[in-house]
């Protein structure tokens, strides 16, 4: 059997009088790359959120892999969405990518060798090597995305939460991006994606979690990337559905 990464069990979500997620049940499993996919507002990044621990929820009981998120936080990287992220904030690309290597060092403990060989070899596979010593702010949008998920590269996590990584990025962001997600998945990680493109959800995940504020469903791409729930998740804008082509 599969091994359990994320269960989630009945989770509500608010803020303040204004329910955002309700009844949550989902279980994640190893190895696996998830399309997290639904419109504008459906909560998916509140639903990243609560799961790691970062704001409360009303209802609802999450665990990874059978323990409290303080316990397992080191094998697990998020990169959040675009917009939460100061990109005025002084710090160079290198600066940025080891921070992956915080969560493994004592207070004043410094970095070492393998900490910036660890660096390096995120930087290199995300074809960023070269802008290492530039600042944050300057890069595109695409740049700045694989300076993120090089980070957490760097950490080496086991599960991986990326939010939007492909909105605003150029195709050749996009392949890279894409590889990086498909050879953490091949190596038995656990990444969950954030996606808005729903023409190449076929190709990039090997399953899918469908939301609306509920769960509309979850589970193999092929089974559950249907029409039918893909309506349900989007309120039944038909003619998105046509537009996609897909027969099942
Ligand atoms: N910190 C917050 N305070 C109040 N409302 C919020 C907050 N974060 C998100 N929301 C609201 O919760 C809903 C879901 O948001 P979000 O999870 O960001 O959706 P998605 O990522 O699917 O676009 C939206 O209506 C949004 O306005
Ligand atoms: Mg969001």
């Amino acid at each position: 059997m599969d091994q359990v990464v994320i269960d989630v069990k009945s989770l509500s979500v608010s803020f303040g009088i204004k329910r955002v997620l309700t009844n949550i049940n989902l279980e994640v499993v190893a190895g696996s790359v998830y399309g997290v996919i639904g419109p504008n507002g459906a909560g998916k990044s509140t639903l990243f959120k609560a799961i790691l621990g970062l704001i409360e929820f009303d209802l609802g009981d999450v665990t990874l892999w059978d323990k409290d998120i303080e316990e397992v936080r080191k094998r697990i990287a998020y990169v959040p969405q675009k917009d939460e992220v100061d990109w005025t904030f002084p710090a160079t690309v290198k600066d940025i990518v080891l921070m992956g290597r915080y969560p493994f060092k004592k207070v004043f403990q410094r970095l070492n060798k393998e900490d910036d060989r660890l660096a390096d070899e995120a930087m290199d596979e995300l074809g960023i090597l070269n802008l290492k010593n530039r600042q944050i702010g300057q890069l595109s949008g695409g740049q700045q995305q694989r300076v993120f998920l090089a980070r957490a590269l760097c950490q080496q996590a086991d599960l991986y939460f990326l939010d939007e990584p492909f909105v605003g990025v150029d195709i050749a962001t996009e392949d890279k991006i894409i590889k990086t997600i498909k050879r953490l998945a091949k190596d038995g990680k656990t990444l969950l994606v954030v996606h808005h493109d729903l023409s190449t959800v076929n190709d990039y995940f090997d399953k899918v979690i469908l939301l609306n504020q509920r769960l509309v469903a979850c589970g193999d791409t092929e089974k559950v990337f249907t029409n039918k729930n893909i309506s349900n998740a989007y309120g039944g804008q038909l003619t998105l559905l046509n537009k996609l082509g897909i027969n099942r």
